[in-house]
């Protein structure tokens, strides 16, 4: 017999069924709350509240599990490939191989950006930030592809997909490019995803560049262990703007714009400057710990944390043993690596850190490794955005397939003044 929730306010008492997922995670359904007995649920920040069911993506935040589809992520880390996991995300099972390069040839065909949108490049001033480039030119998309606002059947949703998954790299490498001053370099068709990115990132007309297979393994390997991360903020403000029945284009910028904030995508700015202020000796890693202790202060150790993950971010697990691959394949070094491996160090063995079960998280390490192949700091949030993507056109579409989605719009408690008169001017 399925469990049922028991709720007693004053005299009175009602039943609430229990939804139990196939993890075996438990949630009181509280949608006849409001119906029968008036209240509503306050949970500021959604810290308790299962806003959907979904399929996609499964986080054990206790035990530092992550899984797309029931696929654990650690099994995505021997022959990384992007695509394959966007297309398992998206359309819920793994592609066999036809599918798989019918999807690859469809991104390929779908590189280009329109001109019209390629010359508005010419009109952003040199220093604007490359995540606001990308949610508005992710927005403006919607200008030269407005046969897909009324997705009409699965064809049109495939080809959509693949136009953002697609077109989203070449927006990120045309703002770098864009940014310092470099000729636009137009997709190689003979390329695969990774490295079409690198080339058009990197490219120079003179200068083919050159991709080994170890940087092309790390991009694939970055985008995956962002690929989806259930109802993050960022996927919680797609669905939320995809719940008014806006367009799968307008939502994944809006997505864009969460993602940007530092305490979420942005986190991997914020750790690469901190790393680099104590390497240049402007702070030392004791200083960024007392800092973040001080709750007067308003610093925060980024890269450390996570509303889910009470244990090690298995994705920052990865990264970490990946940065040492790489750097040893390249024979490389970054002393911000070392310096990195200190701060978790000392933050680990501090009582602060352990009693809140803070550990690093994906942001803390994935820098490190966006920063050996190139990638400038200010394009590592679009790097995020890329690999998110595929996350956040599955989502979008779960929810548009669910027949029991409503529009999203939480209720509040109201705390302001009571019923009040307005005061003409001249008597205020
Ligand atoms: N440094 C110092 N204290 C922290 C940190 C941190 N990085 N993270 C959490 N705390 C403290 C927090 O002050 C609070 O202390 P107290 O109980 O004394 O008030 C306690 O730990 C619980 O934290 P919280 O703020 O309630 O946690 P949250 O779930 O609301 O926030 C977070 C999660 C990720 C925003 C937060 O941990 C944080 O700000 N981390 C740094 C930013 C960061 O690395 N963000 C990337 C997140 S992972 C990738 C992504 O989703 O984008």
């Amino acid at each position: 017999m399925a469990d049922k929730a028991i709720l007693i306010i004053g005299d009175q008492r009602i039943e609430l069924p229990v939804l139990v997922g196939t993890e075996g995670e438990r949630a009181v359904d509280i949608t006849t709350l409001r119906e029968q007995t008036g209240l509503v649920t306050y949970d500021p920040s959604f810290g308790n509240t299962a806003a959907c069911k979904s399929d996609i993506t499964f986080i054990d935040g206790e035990k530092g599990i992550l899984r797309y589809r029931g696929i654990p992520i650690e099994q995505f880390t021997e022959k990384p490939n992007f695509v394959e996991v966007a297309w398992l995300l998206i359309f819920g099972r793994l592609p066999k191989k036809d599918e798989l390069d019918l999807f690859s040839q469809r991104l390929t065909e779908n590189e280009l950006l329109h001109e019209g949108l390629r010359h508005q490049y010419s009109h952003i001033p040199v220093d604007a930030p490359p995540m606001a480039i990308l949610s508005a030119t992710l927005n403006n998309l919607a200008c030269f592809h407005q046969q897909f606002f009324k997705l009409v059947d699965d064809e049109s949703f495939v080809e959509v997909a693949a136009r953002l998954i697609s077109k989203v790299r070449t927006i990120a490498a045309f703002s770098h490019r864009r940014s310092n001053g470099l000729p636009f370099n137009y997709p190689d068709p003979n390329l695969r995803y990774c490295a079409n990115f690198l080339h058009m990132m990197f490219s120079i007309p003179y200068k083919q560049y050159i991709i080994t297979p170890e940087i092309e393994d790390a991009l694939n390997l970055i985008f995956i262990l962002h690929a989806d991360h259930e109802q993050n903020c960022s996927t919680s403000t797609v669905r939320t703007v995809g719940s008014a029945r806006a367009n799968l284009f307008a939502s994944c910028a809006a997505g864009v714009s969460a993602l940007w904030g530092p305490l979420h995508g942005g986190a991997n700015v914020e750790v690469i400057e901190m790393l680099e202020r104590i390497h240049h000796g402007g702070l030392a890693p004791e200083d960024c710990l007392r800092m973040a202790k001080d709750k007067s202060n308003p610093f925060r150790l980024f890269g450390f944390g996570h509303r889910v993950y009470k244990n090690y971010d298995p994705r920052a697990k990865i990264l970490r043993e990946s940065c040492d691959r790489v750097f040893a394949t390249l024979r490389r070094q970054d002393p911000l690596l070392d310096i990195a491996r200190k701060l978790e160090e000392l933050a680990l063995a501090d009582s602060y850190f352990v009693d809140r079960k803070l550990y690093p998280n994906v942001d803390f390490y994935s820098g490190i490794l966006l920063r050996a192949m190139g990638i400038p700091t200010n394009v590592f949030t679009v790097c995020f955005a890329i690999g998110r993507l595929p996350g956040w056109i599955a989502q979008w579409k779960e929810q548009h397939e669910d027949p029991t989605s409503r529009i999203t719009r939480p209720r509040q408690v109201y705390t302001g003044p009571p019923q009040t008169d307005y005061v003409p001017m001249d008597q205020r």
